[in-house]
């Protein structure tokens, strides 16, 4: 009895890994027009590539100053320079991709900057543009994207916050702000557009890309995060895409303003980033110090 049971969990999760491996590869987005903005490298990129693997046409969006265009050109994507802080921009931008699309069912908000210093340091620029890239800049893409996509027939829209909106780290307060925004306007918006458009933001912890590279590059912060996320690890872009695309997907068609956490466990209570963050916080403050 005990054998058989043994074999059973065992070939249910031989079906379970062969069923992920047809998700990842199905073509469920075929036909289907998406944006996604900061798609020059990190998780924006990722997500690009999954959705293009998935058979949507993609737009990436990105600063002039990003590698896009060669970001782009293995998609065959259409490449389009925008910096989101700027709202008309953003509605040309957005209005481009709807015609080189020919339809625009997607919009993955994903752009986003942060930094890392006490809330008393930061500047008004500083605090003018964190607000601008990560709350703004969704806003101005939501504003302009949402006609096109009601005049399209609906879609899905994903906005990529951060566990910072939920759990306001030491040292990132302008951003965790923004962030908590960046979730208000994906419930509200989930309400006000249901049942034509489905609104869902994501939340990472802790993930590898060029805005994080600096703590892959000290052991001694890194290792304090891997203890205190139960997964004992950071994360991968390739899961925030796996989780982007099934909020884009028809598998998520009953899914509407979620706030979905991928982090591995690291805002769980008792696990958690903090006494790392303060630990950085006070190492910077005494190199400051002997600077000055
Ligand atoms: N990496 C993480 O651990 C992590 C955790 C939580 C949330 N996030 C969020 O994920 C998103 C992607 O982050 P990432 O880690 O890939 O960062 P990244 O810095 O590697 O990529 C961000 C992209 O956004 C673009 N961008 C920045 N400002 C822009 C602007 N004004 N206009 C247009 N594009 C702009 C950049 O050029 C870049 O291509 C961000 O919103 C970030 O806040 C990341």
């Amino acid at each position: 009895m005990g054998s058989s049971k043994l074999r059973l969990s065992g070939s249910v999760r031989a079906d379970a890994c062969e069923q992920a491996e047809k998700v990842v590869d199905a073509k469920d987005l075929n036909g289907r027009g998406a944006v996604v903005t900061g798609a020059a490298r990190g998780i924006g990129l990722a997500v690009a590539h999954r959705l293009h693997r998935a058979g949507a046409k993609v737009a990436m969006l990105d600063r002039k100053e990003s590698d896009l265009h060669k970001a782009a050109a293995p998609l065959g994507g259409i490449a389009i320079e925008v910096d989101v802080r700027d709202s008309a921009a953003v509605e040309e931008a957005i209005q481009t991709a709807h015609e080189r699309l020919e339809r625009l069912s997607i919009l993955v908000n994903n752009a986003g900057m942060g930094m890392l210093q006490p809330l008393h340091e930061y500047t008004d620029k500083q605090w003018d543009d964190i607000l601008a890239v990560n709350l703004s800049g969704t806003f101005y893409a939501m504003r302009s994207a949402i006609p096109l996509m009601l005049e399209s027939g609906g879609g899905a829209i994903v906005n990529n916050a951060s566990v910072s909106a939920s759990s306001p780290t030491r040292g990132e307060l302008p951003y965790s702000a923004a962030k908590a925004g960046v979730i208000a306007l994906t419930h509200g918006a989930a309400q006000e557009y249901g049942p034509t458009i489905r609104v869902n933001a994501i939340s990472p912890g802790v993930v590898r890309t060029p805005m994080t590279e600096l703590l892959y590059s000290n052991a001694e912060i890194l290792e304090p995060v891997e203890r205190s996320t139960p997964l004992q690890r950071t994360g991968d872009v390739d899961e925030i895409a796996d989780v982007v695309h099934f909020l884009c997907s028809d598998a998520s068609r009953f899914v509407t303003g979620q706030n979905i956490v991928i982090d591995g466990g690291l805002s769980l209570p008792q696990a958690g980033i903090d006494e790392t963050l303060k630990w950085s916080l006070d190492m910077m403050a005494k190199a400051k110090a002997k600077r000055s």
